[in-house]
């Protein structure tokens, strides 16, 4: 494949500060390397600029919600020219947030975009049912074109993704609102629960199964690092306890590779300052491999 990476340094999408060096923490895990030794042709076009004159601003619903529309444009015109010169997208977060420009970018280049959100959160909050005001938590509501019009609005008010076309992996941290998006909207959602119950193969089975069933022309894999035990990944600003393991998401990345469905990632939410000698950017290098090819034989 032609492979470009780009890297975004935002930490706007929440409060704990560190995630914006989750770029660095990435490539110095050696996520450039790994993709070549594939035999992959890559590009690393370096880090956006995040404009910090964004970061003091009071926005109790929206925090910091300027510095996430600015970087949330610039980021879906990179991802747009990637997919235009025919080449494979990797996104390095940065926090979750980063999500709403990387899948505006997409969505001009694919009708119906399907997207696997492995993540134990569900990042489907609006400004009314976030607990938090932190933007990391609605990326994919806002995508599916719920939300802040100044969210929603990026790259046209249209939504960029059908809720049909969403499956969430790891889910075990939903808000109330988030429940009650879920349920209206009739989101397929494989929550630790099921993971548990049918195992990660049934899993990964069933969520290919529907994605196909959609017909979709691509699909995204937004991998929050969060989503995978803490014991594996720990920095991470919002860890949640009892979540994938480490097989298992290899597991379901060896899987997605066998698809041949996925045509863009991103890699968010790695903070090397809350982390124990990077091994959360080598657990996400590790998958990227597993994800991109690597064989065991
Ligand atoms: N649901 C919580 C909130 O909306 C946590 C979201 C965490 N999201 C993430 N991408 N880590 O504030
Ligand atoms: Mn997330
Ligand atoms: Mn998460
Ligand atoms: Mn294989």
């Amino acid at each position: 494949l032609n492979i470009a990476v780009i890297g975004v340094p935002s930490d706007f999408g929440q409060n704990r500060r560190g995630v914006d060096m989750g770029p660095s923490a990435l490539r110095y895990a050696g996520a450039i390397e790994r993709l070549e030794n594939l035999g992959h042709h890559v590009e690393d076009l370096g880090d956006l600029h995040i404009d910090k004159k964004f970061h003091n601003q009071i926005h109790p619903t929206l925090k910091n919600v300027d510095g996430v529309v600015d970087i949330s444009k610039r980021l879906a015109g990179e991802v747009n020219a990637i997919v235009k010169k025919g080449m494979f997208p990797v996104v390095l977060g940065g926090d979750h947030s980063i999500a709403i420009g990387t899948l505006a970018g997409l969505a001009e280049n694919y009708e119906n975009l399907g997207v696997i959100w492995y993540d134990a959160h569900a990042d489907m909050n609006t400004e009314e049912t976030s607990p938090s005001g932190n933007i990391h938590g609605m990326p994919l509501a806002v995508a599916m074109g719920y939300g802040a019009k100044v969210l929603t609005a990026i790259q046209g008010d249209f939504p960029k993704v059908k809720p049909e076309n969403v499956v969430l992996i790891g889910a075990r941290s939903i808000d109330e609102g988030e429940k009650q998006f879920i349920r209206e909207h009739g989101i397929q959602v494989y929550t630790m629960h099921d993971v548990d119950r049918l195992g990660m193969t049934a899993v990964m089975q069933e969520a290919i199964i529907h994605l196909e069933g959609q017909h979709v022309d691509g699909v995204h894999l937004s991998l929050d690092l969060d989503g995978i035990d803490p014991l594996y990944t720990p920095g991470v600003g919002t860890p949640v306890p009892g979540g994938l393991s480490y097989r298992e998401s290899h597991l379901a990345m060896e899987m997605l590779q066998d698809s041949n469905l996925i045509t863009s990632l991103e890699l968010v939410e790695v903070n090397p300052i809350l982390d124990e000698r990077n091994r959360t950017a080598e657990v996400a290098v590790t998958l990227l491999g597993s994800l991109m090819g690597e064989q065991l034989v």
